[in-house]
């Protein structure tokens, strides 16, 4: 079900990691700024991390690509989904290096990434959650048509404080509809 496959856009390339990435994609990911409002992204960011990374996203569930320039093929974030095939549903995770926020990159990316879920695996749901104090993540998921659906109180603990999530989803006959 999850094939792999490079996916592109009108400015990004979204392809699968490898290890010649990892000397761009350590100081990218390893900004403060990226981990303090995602959930699973440790640090400091070390070498052996981004190792871990790359095995990860070499299981078939998780198809977690490289966000890069068309233009240059410079990386400038990560996007995922992670796929429980017996529901088939799947969770969207992204982030962008901090020079690169603002441009609409984020939203040109999940929108790619909601295609490619709907239409190529045939997902019946797509799901993600941000951080209260990350409105602008609330915004990308509003505008490629996600709904909210609520709040998770203090669900998640992050540098030792609890932290309100909020859900977003949408199912492929609403993802059919809105395109
Ligand atoms: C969240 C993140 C991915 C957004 O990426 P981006 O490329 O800047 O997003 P886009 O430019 O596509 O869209 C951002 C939207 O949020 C809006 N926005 C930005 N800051 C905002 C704020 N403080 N409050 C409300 N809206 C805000 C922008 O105006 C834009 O909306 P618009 O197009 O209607 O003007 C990026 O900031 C990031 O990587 N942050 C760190 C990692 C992270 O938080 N990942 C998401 C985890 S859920």
């Amino acid at each position: 079900m999850t094939v792999r496959r490079i996916l592109e856009t009108e400015r990004l390339r979204l392809r699968p990691y490898n290890e010649a990435d990892l000397s761009e994609l350590i100081p990218l990911v390893g900004a403060r700024e990226v981990a303090a409002t995602t959930l699973r992204i440790p640090h400091p960011y070390t070498e052996q991390d981004a190792r871990a990374f790359l095995l990860l996203a070499q299981e078939p569930a998780r198809i977690w690509l490289a966000t890069t320039l068309r233009s240059d093929g410079r990386q400038i974030g990560g996007i995922g989904l992670t796929v429980d095939e017996q529901h088939q549903h799947a969770e969207l995770g992204y982030w962008l290096g901090v020079a690169y926020w603002g441009q609409g990159y984020a939203t040109e990316a999940a929108r790619e990434m909601l295609r490619y879920g709907f239409e190529d695996l045939r997902l019946h749901r797509i799901f993600a959650s941000h951080f209260k104090h990350n409105p602008a993540s609330g915004r990308v998921l509003r505008k490629v048509g996600m709904r909210y659906e609520g709040c998770q109180r203090e669900h998640v603990l992050k540098w030792d404080q609890f932290i309100d999530s909020e859900l977003y989803g949408i199912l492929r006959r609403e993802w059919e509809n809105h395109e």
